[in-house]
C-alpha cells in the first residue's frame, strides 16, 4: 500500500485528444481503501481519467500517482498494482470461468493464481459454475466473473467503468453490494465512474462530480446535497412561455432553460407548484416533473442541466453503431 495514505493523488491533471480537451486541470486525491466515485453525463472525461490513470494512455500535462507511483515515470509498477473493471464486458463467452481465470492468469503472468481463483470463485459463489462456459452465465454471474478477474493479481485499487450501466435494477443493486463488499473485504480502493447519482450516492465515500472535464464539486455526497437545499422543477410547456413569466411566479428564485424545458429553481415544490398551475394555465403543462435535494440537484444546481439529458448525443451515435456491428458478427 502506499505510504502516504493516498491510494491515487493528481495535480492539474489534463488530456486533450488534439484540439478537445477531455480532461482539464483535475486535482484529487484518494484515500487508501475508500471508495471514490466520479459522476457525470457521458463525454465528460470519466474513462480518460481511468485510462490515464491506470498508463493506458499519456497524460497531456499535470501529473498523477496511483499506487504510491508515477504514473508517467512508472506506467508497470501501476499496471501491477491496479485492476480494471471496463464497462464493455471482456469475459470470454466459449471459455468456462475457471479458464478464464486461466487466461487472465497467463496474460499477467501470474504464478501462485489457483488458490487465489479458488477463493475468488468461492466468494463470488461460482465455484459450483467454474467448469460451465461462461457464455451460459447470467448477467450478475459474468459481472462477478469480471470483478474476479480483475481481482487476481491481488491489486490495491480497481478501476470500475459505469460498472452497472444497462443492467436492471435487481442485478444493479446486487453488484452494488459486492462493490462494497470487495472494498471491505479485499481491503481494495475502489475508483468507480457512474452516471447514476443514486449508485454515487450509495457507494461512494466522496464523490467528484465531473462535466466537460473539470471537477465541478467535490466531497461526501452529503456535503454535495447539503449545497443545495432547494428544490428544482422541471416542465415542459405546449405553448411557448417566457423567462420573466416563469421569474414572476412566486417562489422560484432561478430559471433556466434545456431545449424544450424549463428548470426552475424554487423554494418549495409543494409551495410553489399551485403556483405554477395558475400562472401557466393557458401554456398547458405537458409535462412537470419535481426535485427534491439529492446529487442530481447539485448537478443541475451547478452545470444548469440534468445528469441523465446533458452531452452524449455524439457518444451515444458512436455506441450505437459499434454495437451494431457488433451485432452484425
Ligand atoms: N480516443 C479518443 N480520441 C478522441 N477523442 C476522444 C477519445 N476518447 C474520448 N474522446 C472524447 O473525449 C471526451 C471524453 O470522453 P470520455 O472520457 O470517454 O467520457 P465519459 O467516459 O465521461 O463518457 C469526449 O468528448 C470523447 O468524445
Ligand atoms: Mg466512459
Amino acid at each position: 500500500m502506499s505510504g502516504n495514505g493516498w491510494a491515487i493523488s493528481a495535480h492539474g491533471l489534463t488530456k486533450h485528444y488534439d484540439k478537445l480537451v477531455a480532461v482539464d486541470h483535475v486535482d484529487m486525491s484518494v484515500a487508501n481503501g475508500s471508495v471514490f466515485g466520479l459522476l457525470g453525463p457521458n463525454g465528460a472525461g470519466k474513462t480518460t481519467i481511468i485510462k490515464v490513470l491506470t498508463g493506458l494512455s499519456d497524460i497531456t500535462e499535470g501529473s498523477a500517482s496511483v499506487a504510491g507511483f508515477d504514473v508517467t515515470k512508472d506506467p508497470m509498477h501501476v499496471k501491477q498494482r491496479v485492476g480494471w473493471v471496463a464497462a464493455e464486458v471482456i469475459l470470454d463467452d466459449d471459455l468456462s470461468g475457471w479458464e478464464n481465470l486461466w487466461l487472465q492468469a497467463k496474460l499477467q503472468r501470474l504464478g501462485d493464481w489457483k488458490e487465489r481463483a479458488d477463493r475468488l470463485l468461492d466468494y463470488f459463489e461460482l465455484s459450483d459454475r467454474r467448469k460451465d462456459r461462461v457464455g451460459t452465465y447470467s448477467t450478475g454471474m459474468r459481472k462477478k466473473m469480471e470483478i474476479a478477474l480483475a481481482l487476481l493479481h491481488q491489486p490495491e485499487i480497481i478501476f470500475m467503468d459505469e460498472p452497472t450501466i444497462g443492467l436492471d435494477p435487481n442485478v444493479r443493486r446486487m453488484l452494488w453490494d459486492l462493490i462494497t463488499g470487495v472494498n471491505k473485504q479485499f481491503g481494495v480502493t475502489v475508483f468507480l465512474t457512474t452516471h447514476y447519482m443514486e449508485e454515487a450516492d450509495a457507494l461512494c465515500g466522496r464523490v467528484a462530480i465531473i462535466d466537460h472535464g473539470k471537477f465541478v464539486a467535490v466531497g461526501t455526497p452529503s456535503e454535495l446535497k447539503s449545497r443545495v437545499k432547494e428544490d428544482f422543477i422541471e416542465i415542459e410547456t405546449s405553448e411557448p412561455v417566457t423567462v420573466d413569466k416563469l421569474q414572476a411566479i412566486p417562489g422560484v428564485s432561478n430559471v433556466r432553460s434545456q431545449g424544450n424545458t424549463w428548470i426552475l429553481r424554487v423554494s418549495s415544490a409543494e409551495v410553489v407548484l399551485p403556483e405554477i398551475f395558475r400562472a401557466l394555465q393557458t401554456d398547458g403543462i405537458r409535462r412537470i416533473n419535481v426535485e427534491k435535494p439529492s446529487l442530481e440537484t447539485v448537478f443541475i444546481d451547478i452545470t444548469g442541466k440534468r445528469l441523465d439529458q446533458s452531452g452524449g448525443d455524439v457518444q451515444d451515435y458512436r455506441k450505437f453503431y459499434m454495437n451494431l456491428r457488433r451485432a452484425r458478427r
